[in-house]
């Protein structure tokens, strides 16, 4: 008979990762020996009771219940445990160059954003105050990038994305090119703070923990051309007063901007601009994309 190590509260995560051992893929047998590692201290450092790791399954089986094609509540706990955050932090370490910081992709993201022209609006009924978004795309040289795609998307003047209302409606969203100087420009409605989808276990998670839900005004872009990093983010309003308390972690100081008035070189006159440059560095196969999230009937298929 084989000797029996025994188990106990410390010796069982050995005997764990020795089982596991033989993963043949080595970034999978990486990624879940320290997975099983971290899981193994957490309980052990609060000593989890039986009660509290079901209410923990309880809690993780109602998220992926809350899961459609038009949600994705799994991704909304990775952003409120500011998991994304850190997911793509750690994307930007990584990068050859400099480029514009990422950000949330959110749980709002559709594939098939319909394409625009260069100055049209980013909605058919608008609502709200129209601003003009304009800038250029340029790699970390500072050179323009032309005809690289500028995806635009934002919620309403009620702080609402369109799919939040029905899952098939296409509202206030865009793709658009860069011109040959590496520009771009289009109409779109001055953004409103709002609060995360609060109707699930996650908005259960903020209300135990007495946070305040809210997202800081925003609006969501990304940016990319062949050969270079694409850059998920979104610029954020200074004016909001949760700027520094965003519940999903996104801003950091780059990418906060402000509505101008009278911004001599926004190419629209007479509407209030939001100006954002936007750089991009260059890819290695590897990194090309680098999206935390998806659109979520990629996730869930019906
Ligand atoms: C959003 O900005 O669309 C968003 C991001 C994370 C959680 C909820 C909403
Ligand atoms: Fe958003």
């Amino acid at each position: 008979m084989k000797a029996m190590k025994a188990i106990d509260h410390n010796t069982i995560t050995d005997v764990a990762l020795d089982q596991m051992s033989t993963t043949a893929d080595p970034r999978l047998r990486r990624i879940m020996e320290s997975l099983v590692r971290h899981l193994h201290d957490f309980a052990r450092e609060v000593d989890l009771t039986p009660a509290e790791w079901i209410k923990g399954i309880e809690f993780l089986t109602a998220v992926g219940k809350k899961c459609t094609p038009a949600r994705q509540e799994f991704i909304l706990l990775s952003d409120t445990l500011g998991m994304s955050s850190l997911v793509n932090a750690l994307h930007d370490r990584r990068a050859l160059e400099a480029g514009t910081k990422t950000s949330l992709l959110g749980p709002f993201y559709r594939n098939d954003s319909p394409d625009r022209k260069l100055g049209d609006s980013i909605t058919e009924d608008t609502r709200g105050k129209e601003i003009v978004l304009f800038g250029t795309v340029s790699n970390a040289a500072g050179e323009p990038i032309p005809n690289a795609s500028v995806e635009i998307w934002q919620p309403d003047d009620e702080g609402v994305y369109d799919m939040q209302r029905d899952e098939n409606r296409m509202d206030l969203r865009g793709r658009f090119h860069t011109d040959d100087k590496g520009m771009y420009y289009c109409r779109a409605v001055a953004p409103l703070g709002y609060m995360i989808p609060m109707d699930g276990p996650v908005g259960d998670m903020i209300r135990a923990q007495k946070r305040h839900g809210y997202r800081p005004a925003h609006i969501h872009f990304l940016v990319g051309a062949g050969g270079y990093r694409e850059v998920v983010t979104a610029l954020y309003l200074a004016s909001d007063d949760h700027i520094d308390s965003d519940t999903v972690f996104g801003v950091t100081d780059s990418l906060i901007t402000e509505v101008r008035d009278n911004n001599p070189k926004c190419p629209v006159r007479g509407i209030p601009s939001i100006e954002f440059n936007f750089r991009l560095a260059a890819a290695t196969t590897a990194d090309m994309v680098g999206r935390v999230g998806a659109d979520p009937k990629e996730i869930v298929k019906e």
